[in-house]
């Protein structure tokens, strides 16, 4: 018997507990170990709870416990997650995480401390909640040169768009759902303002090349100001709105790296991704573009990435899996305003022929877009591909001649 201990008894943590407890037998023959649960740790008391012998309070529990030998850090945040998890690879205890949060803010420290130590520091679940991901570009797509990947990676803002495009919910209720279907994170804030997806975009492209990518460094924008007006323009236009994930390396070999909503062709596999769902596109130079599709948050999808991880380690107690990058900086980065892309803009507009005309000076080749029940005080167009500082110019340009733009997204090309 290996013995596993799970920090965190949320959603996911008690994911973790029933699928180790359901598929025990299972389980234990893909292990070759039957692998029990020794410790679980929360602040909070289950009464009534099946698991009651094995509740602690105590951190201390688990760290002194050398039975205890593959830890499930599913508490989520930073602080205590981070010392914990430090902690317990020090003392020669693998770990296993759904905390993007950790993993992207503090992954090449934990991932070097975990080397050093000789056991393993696995995220599977970190990023696309069921879907395999990290492991397939670890392993799978080792042979390639990852030209780019791009992906919709958070459940909640996905389910929140999906119900305004189909439904005409209000962004509000549809948040309120995904909360009550346990998508959402602690604060949704870090959900509806794009920080989930960059913490999964930096993991993502930390993997892919090499170096660790901080959020800070990466443009991030979330849905919150997205309006029913934006989402039927992108029907006229052809395609749907998706909260995206990008990276892509340059030819100066800078990432070009971004989270923002964005227009996406009908046509893109990434556009009929749908509900809690997340999709990820990777372009391999060998494999051309492979699309990963499932569901991205949720308990027991998410709880059976974690599992996953906790076999692994079983699996591997006396050897390490090379998962590993490098500390990286800022200088990896492309700075937004220098990257460059198509818009959609939307404007007040009294005079639209005279909007129109002072758009046509300003923004590359213009062209409008039409809805049915537009105001009539309101213009709409795309241009062709524009830096963001060229964007940001020609914004403010028409804003000093008093015309209010009310949105400006950007045009991907998936
Ligand atoms: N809040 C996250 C989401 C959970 O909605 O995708 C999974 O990481």
């Amino acid at each position: 018997m290996i013995y596993s201990a799970v920090m965190g008894y949320g959603v996911v943590g008690s994911g973790v507990v029933e699928v180790l407890t359901d598929h025990r037998e299972s389980i234990a023959k893909r292990a070759k170990e039957e692998i029990g649960i020794k410790y679980i740790l929360d602040i909070r008391d289950f009464p009534g709870s099946p698991f009651q012998d094995k509740f602690t309070k105590s951190f201390d529990d688990i760290l002194n416990d050398d039975e205890v030998r593959v830890v499930a850090e599913v508490m989520g945040g930073v602080n205590p997650a981070y010392e914990f998890t430090k902690k317990c690879l020090e003392r020669g205890k693998s770990v296993v995480t759904s905390n993007k949060e950790l993993v992207a803010t503090k992954g090449a420290e934990l991932l070097e401390i975990a080397r050093a130590n000789n056991v393993n520091y696995l995220f599977e679940a970190s990023v696309g909640g069921g879907i395999p991901i990290i492991r397939p570009m670890s392993q799978c797509l080792a042979a390639n040169e990852v030209i780019e990947v791009a992906g919709i990676l958070n459940g909640t803002t996905n389910f929140i768009l999906t119900k305004m495009i189909r439904e005409n919910m209000s962004f509000e209720d549809a948040l309120r759902l995904a909360q009550q279907l346990g998508y959402a994170e602690r604060n949704p804030a870090a959900d509806v303002e794009g920080l989930d997806a960059g913490r999964k975009i930096c993991i993502l492209a930390s993997l892919a090349y090499g170096k660790h990518v901080y959020p800070q460094y990466v443009h991030t924008q979330g849905v919150t100001k997205i309006t029913l007006e934006d989402v039927a323009y992108a029907a006229s236009w052809g395609g749907v709105i998706k909260l995206i994930g990008q990276v892509k390396k340059l030819e100066d070999d800078t990432l070009d790296i971004t989270v923002e909503p964005m227009f996406i062709e009908k046509s893109s596999q990434l556009a009929s991704v749908d509900d809690v769902f997340n999709g990820i596109m990777v372009r391999g130079d060998a494999t051309g573009d492979v699309v990963f599709y499932g569901k991205g948050a949720g308990k027991l999808p998410t709880a059976s990435a974690v599992v996953a991880d906790i076999i692994d380690c079983v699996k591997h107690l006396k050897a390490r899996k090379y998962l590993y990058w490098a500390d990286g900086g800022e200088e990896l980065v492309k700075p937004y305003e220098e990257t460059s892309y198509p818009v959609f803009i939307r404007a007040e507009a009294d005079d639209r022929q005279a909007v129109f005309g002072m758009a046509s000076e300003l923004f590359r080749n213009p062209r409008v877009i039409v809805r049915t029940n537009a105001a009539e005080n309101e213009l709409a167009f795309v241009t062709d591909e524009m830096t963001v500082k060229e964007q940001q110019n020609a914004i403010a340009r028409l804003e000093e001649n008093g015309v209010k733009v009310m949105s400006k997204i950007r045009i991907s090309d998936l």
